[in-house]
């Protein structure tokens, strides 16, 4: 065999074993405008509802810790399948799907079956940070679609709002990510909003102490509890930050000052191992725009390495897994 075979051999093997190679402008020959097509999508969600962009972007984290960045996320529930929607930390609480369909629909238009979900998720989260006033980064692309979805491995892996650091830098290194990153991570919730089910335990029963969170500031907490009193429809909503539209680093100066909306964000104050990383990010900006696009670009390398597919609606899979398997 010559050496082109054996480096044919080696790349194939890699694609088969590893997954997708990912690249920047993987799309540039066979669909120019899908970036821009893109970000003119998530400029216009944005416009009809700010906070959507923020949803948009949780869907990767979602994604991409549940067997790899594959659109799992996306599918629906078929009579064979229980999808990811309706887990635990996905019911009632991600939003934002029909901006995916609506960016699908338009990519559909301009570049039939061309552009998977995993990278349509993937350059929309990137939107996300860039639009609310974030860092602006390369993304790398070509991933391809899932066949199926799990809702039991979503319920195993992804984190409660009740999640302490040690519980989540040693989730974080699963996946090959480091402390520094679970923080600059975790910086994600400089945008967006969560329910009062998330923080109910946190105001009225820490740690099943019948008290609040002792870490929360008493004129913070007092906040809180006007939000969501023990009589609340749990679905009211809280911003993440003092500054719920804009992408920076309020957030970490939040957890300094002990106004932290999840238990999981400032458990990373109140820990040693976490907390010269949320000090860093809350006295520089800069550092934590840098960690934190270097973060999803580490989990956007996640892959699951299982068949995939270019689905044509981000709901629903084009193929089944048996027909892929026959296929291969
Ligand atoms: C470190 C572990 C994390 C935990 C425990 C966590 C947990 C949560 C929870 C409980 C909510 C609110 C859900 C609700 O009440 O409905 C939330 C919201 C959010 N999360 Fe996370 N999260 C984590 C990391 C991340 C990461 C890595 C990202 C993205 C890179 C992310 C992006 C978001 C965004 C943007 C929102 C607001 C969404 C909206 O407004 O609809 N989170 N997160």
């Amino acid at each position: 065999m010559s050496l082109l075979h054996h480096l044919i051999l080696y790349l194939t093997l890699l694609t088969v074993v590893r997954g997708d190679i990912l690249r920047p402008r993987f799309y540039s020959k066979t669909c120019p405008e899908a970036e821009s097509i893109v970000r003119s999508e998530m400029k216009k969600a944005m416009m009809r509802e700010a906070r959507s962009v923020a949803s948009v972007m949780r869907l990767q984290f979602h994604d991409c810790f549940v067997n790899g960045c594959d659109a799992s996320v996306l599918l629906d529930d078929t009579p064979n399948m229980l999808g990811e929607k309706l887990a635990l930390s996905n019911i009632n609480s991600l939003r934002s799907f029909e901006v995916v369909d609506d960016i699908k629909e338009a990519l559909e238009k301009a570049c039939p079956g061309t552009v998977s979900c995993a990278d349509i998720v993937i350059m929309a989260s990137r939107d996300a940070v860039a639009l609310t006033g974030g860092p602006d980064w390369e993304v790398k692309l070509g991933r391809k679609d899932s066949l199926t979805a799990s809702q039991k491995d979503s319920d195993d892996i992804m984190p409660s709002p009740r999640a302490n650091a040690t519980y989540l830098i040693d989730l974080f290194q699963r996946f090959n990510l480091s402390v520094k990153d679970m923080v600059a991570l975790s910086g994600s919730h400089s945008i967006g909003q969560a329910r009062c089910f998330s923080i109910m335990f946190r105001l009225y029963n820490q740690s099943g102490s019948g008290k609040p969170d002792p870490a929360l500031e008493p004129g913070y907490r007092t906040k809180l509890d006007k939000l969501c009193p023990l009589s609340v429809d749990q679905n009211v909503t809280g911003d993440l930050d003092a500054t719920p539209h804009v992408f920076d680093n309020m957030y970490f100066k939040d957890l300094v000052s002990g106004r932290g909306f999840l238990n999981s964000d400032q458990t990373l104050y109140t820990t040693p191992e976490t907390r010269e990383y949320v000090k860093m990010f809350s006295e520089d900006q800069g550092e934590f725009f840098k960690a934190f696009q270097e973060g999803m670009v580490k989990m956007g390398d996640l892959q699951s390495g299982k068949p995939g597919e270019i689905r044509s609606n981000c709901r629903v899979a084009n193929r089944r897994p048996v027909d892929a398997l026959l296929e291969s």
